[in-house]
């Protein structure tokens, strides 16, 4: 087989053979298929596609690039949420001991955040003493034992992907759907999940701006899971402005324990209940959606997602009492409040501009080496639709220098006051089966 061949085929558009995309995953893997090549055939994708067979058939190649995790140690169906990414995401930190209480076994590989998006591990570290270097068999064991835990991440998980990913970034290949759905795919597959449920986010601080792409995107993902044997489905949520309220680590270990406790914001509230919902039906522990949000509910109302997550942050070292006592948390030196100028209603507030402004505070990562600060962040006051009246605060901000011109000069670009009335955006578009 030649790969020049390969590019050909597919650049006149005709179907791979589940051989012809071997080769080519095995061959760049390990070196022998030079980079040009590689990016003549992600260019040729681009324009041409790939049919669901292929799509298949690149996942499972990349899947099968490097290591696999073996869950097969922890009993029952492992479901494994995946958001494609926003600001101000605390489902995960609620998710996990919520539908844990319900005895789904969540074995969590997570990583840590660049850029506008914060990532899980970070914001579980803000708990004193929790870490994810746990040994694979502790993981297992934790899993079996309390249904919850999160490991960093280890191993040579879909090595072609890493490479692939890269090259596509700097050859202008990373906006195709069928690359970015297998590129996805893959990961969740090679750590183990049996059933997967994905949030795909849609809006000005998500990956797929329009609906229309999202909706592209969530059902290609969702194709691939089912047709390479893993239960899959997505739901499309707005992500046009942060979830929730907080956007920052401490701030949003915050916010999930009051999400935990029944006392959480309405929209990260009505997310969790819904991918959950989906969580506890593909786990087979409920017959129905609605039986299984109403299990859900119950677990928030009885105390159990709380105690669970007590179990988890303690079974990983973590310092539990922070659950009960948050002050205890590394706390900003500096509360400032951003005034409103006018009165009116909030119309617009520009997702990833607003996590970009909690980075420049230190909450996020500018550069993979960069060190975050915990305790810093955002806490919207207002969302879409409120009504605010002039000087009363729009967001408070969480800083440890005092100085934050900066940071309220990009609050204020992206924070829109209108003098008409706005709805709330729709929070779940669609969910794809
Ligand atoms: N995220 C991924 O993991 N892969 C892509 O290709 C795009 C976004
Ligand atoms: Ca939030």
């Amino acid at each position: 087989m030649r790969m020049v061949d390969i590019i050909e085929n597919k650049r006149d558009g005709r179907e791979l053979s589940t051989e012809e995309i071997q080769f080519f995953i095995k061959g760049y893997t390990d070196g022998s298929i030079p980079d040009y090549q590689a990016s003549a055939l992600m260019m040729a994708i681009f324009f041409q596609g790939m049919t669901e067979k292929e799509r298949a058939d690149l996942t499972l190649a990349m899947v099968q690039s490097g290591d696999q995790i073996d869950l097969s140690e922890i009993e029952g169906i492992k479901v494994d949420k995946h958001s494609t990414g926003g600001v101000g995401d605390t489902t995960t930190l609620v998710l996990g001991p919520l539908v844990a209480a319900l005895d789904v076994p969540v074995a969590k590989m997570s990583g840590r955040g660049l850029g506008h998006t914060g990532g899980t591990i970070d914001k579980l570290e803000s708990v004193k003493g929790f870490h994810v270097e746990i040994e694979n068999q502790e993981f297992i064991d934790l899993v079996n034992k309390n249904k919850v835990a999160v490991i960093g991440q280890s191993g040579n998980l879909t090595p072609a992907d890493k490479k692939l990913y890269a090259l596509r970034d700097v050859t202008a290949t990373v906006d195709s759907i069928p690359l970015i759905a297998a590129s996805i795919m893959s990961k969740k597959i090679a750590a183990g999940a049996d059933a997967i449920v994905l949030d795909v986010k849609t809006g000005a601080g998500a990956f797929m701006k329009t609906l229309d792409d999202s909706r592209e995107l969530a059902k290609a993902m969702v194709r691939i899971g089912n047709n390479v044997g893993r239960n899959t489905m997505a739901v499309i949520s707005d992500m046009s402005q942060p979830l929730g309220y907080a956007i920052g680590n401490v701030l949003e270990v915050k916010e999930a324990i009051d999400t935990l406790k029944g006392e959480g914001p309405e929209d990260l509230t009505e997310l969790c209940l819904t991918l959950g919902s989906h969580m506890v039906y593909l786990a087979k522990k409920a017959n129905t959606l609605k039986e299984a949000r109403e299990m859900l509910q119950g677990v928030i109302n009885d105390g159990t997602a709380l105690k669970v997550f007590k179990t988890f942050l303690s079974s990983q070292g973590g310092d539990a009492s922070v659950v009960d006592d948050p002050s205890k948390l590394p706390q900003a030196k500096y509360l400032i409040e951003l005034e409103a100028k006018e009165d009116g209603y909030v119309s617009e507030i520009v997702a990833d501009e607003i996590g970009t402004a909690a980075m420049l505070l230190g909450a996020g990562r500018a550069t993979k080496e960069s060190v975050i600060d915990l305790a810093v962040g955002l806490v919207l006051r207002k969302k879409i639709g409120d009504q605010v009246k002039k000087g009363e605060s729009l967001v408070t901000i969480y800083s440890n220098f005092e100085d934050v011109e900066e940071v309220k000069t990009k609050l204020y670009e992206n924070i829109t006051i209108s003098s008409k009335k706005v709805p709330a955006p729709v929070l779940i578009h669609e969910e794809i089966t």
